[in-house]
């Protein structure tokens, strides 16, 4: 069966948009792939993370997996830096990328002008060699699928690219050691169905993010009903009625993003859902979305709270997947070992 893995950063509460392009869309593939899908705490150190910041939201997305019915026994549920395989491939995946290829990443970019500057003395060395680490996390796995949200496309090209130059470099040792000559295959970024890119609900222009100044923009896992109906209620729309089709919705980034998140949260497609409520206005969907939101989210929400009132039991939890997570990653590591010329 295909493997497939994917990660959340502990860096700030989840929202809405980690669901919808992330979470809710690991479920189903338990049935068809193998899945690992990763607390990637060590990503959330590239900025600075209070210690039991990052503590609390590690339990937070485990328990998001969990509850949103992610099976730990079935999947494989754990903490990045339980298994220390991925700092080691990282750092051979320093030495095969180039400081061009990390130089260019949009992330990157956008991160660096935040904290004040490309060369500024406040970013991170961690932050600019980020996808090195991302590439490592898939690639220990050898995983062939990766389901992410719009924004870490990039980072999956680049993950190609050192996939492609890792086997290119050790050619000779590759085949000597008899191995494919894909040693690591070229993953595919599994992004597909609406709401890929949910954006802030004050700011169509924007990415919904976790870390965004406004607290009204933002639908975060944990809200409660009230909250969730506020935000939707004051979301920022323009005035016209929603339109009948999908391509009416071009040039509204607003409606498009509140019409894509009512279509993910109910499963359905855009054009499904304009056929329902084309023509109507945003006094008659925004309540409905508030419904369906709640409705989704409400019950996943209880079950996280649920779940972090025990962390003894998320510790077992992850243990387990780091465990089941490193006896797939050991040997990969051991043969990437013998392919560099490390001595053992
Ligand atoms: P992170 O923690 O920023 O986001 C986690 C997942 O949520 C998706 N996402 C969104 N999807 C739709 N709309 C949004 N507004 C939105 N915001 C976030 C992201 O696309 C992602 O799928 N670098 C990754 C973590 C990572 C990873 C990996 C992912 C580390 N190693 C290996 C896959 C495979 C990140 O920062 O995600």
């Amino acid at each position: 069966t295909p493997r497939v893995f994917s990660g959340i950063k502990p860096s700030g509460d989840l929202h809405l948009g980690n669901y919808l392009g992330a979470i809710r869309r690991f479920v189903p593939l338990q049935q068809t792939h193998e899945c690992i899908y990763c607390v990637v705490d060590m990503h959330a150190i590239t900025v600075w993370q209070e210690p039991e910041d990052l503590r609390r939201w590690t339990y937070e997305i485990a328990a998001a997996y969990i509850a949103s019915g992610l099976d730990p026994k079935r999947s494989i549920i754990f903490n990045q830096s339980q298994v220390v395989e991925h700092a080691e491939l990282s750092w051979i995946f320093n030495c095969v990328a180039r400081m061009g290829w990390m130089a260019r990443m949009t992330q990157f970019k956008d991160k660096a002008a935040e904290a004040g500057g490309e060369n500024s003395e406040a970013i991170s060395l961690g932050l600019f060699a980020y996808p090195s680490l991302m590439a490592a996390d898939i690639l220990l796995y050898k995983a062939t699928g990766v389901p992410v949200g719009e924004d870490q496309k990039q980072h999956l090209e680049l993950t190609r690219d050192i996939a492609k130059k890792f086997n290119h470099d050790f050619k000779k040792q590759i085949k000597a050691a008899g191995h494919e000559p894909e040693f690591f295959p070229l993953t595919e970024p599994m992004i597909t169905g609406p709401a890929m890119r949910v954006k802030s609900l004050k700011d169509g222009t924007r990415k919904m993010s976790k870390s965004d100044a406004s607290d009204l923009s933002t639908i975060y896992m944990l809200d409660d009903a009230a909250l969730i109906a506020k935000k939707i209620k004051r979301a920022t729309t323009d005035p016209a009625p929603l339109p009948e089709t999908a391509e009416g919705l071009a040039g509204r980034p607003e409606a498009e993003n509140l019409v894509g998140i009512y279509a993910a949260l109910s499963g359905r497609s855009v054009d499904e859902v304009l056929s329902e409520f084309g023509g109507k206005g945003w006094g008659v969907f925004k309540p409905a979305l508030s419904d369906l939101a709640v409705s989704v989210l409400g019950p996943i929400a209880d079950e996280m709270r649920r779940l972090l009132a025990d962390r003894a039991e998320m510790d077992a939890i992850l243990r387990d997947g780091a465990e089941r997570a490193r006896a797939i990653a050991a040997p990969v590591m051991k043969d990437v070992r013998d392919i560099v010329g490390f001595v053992r």
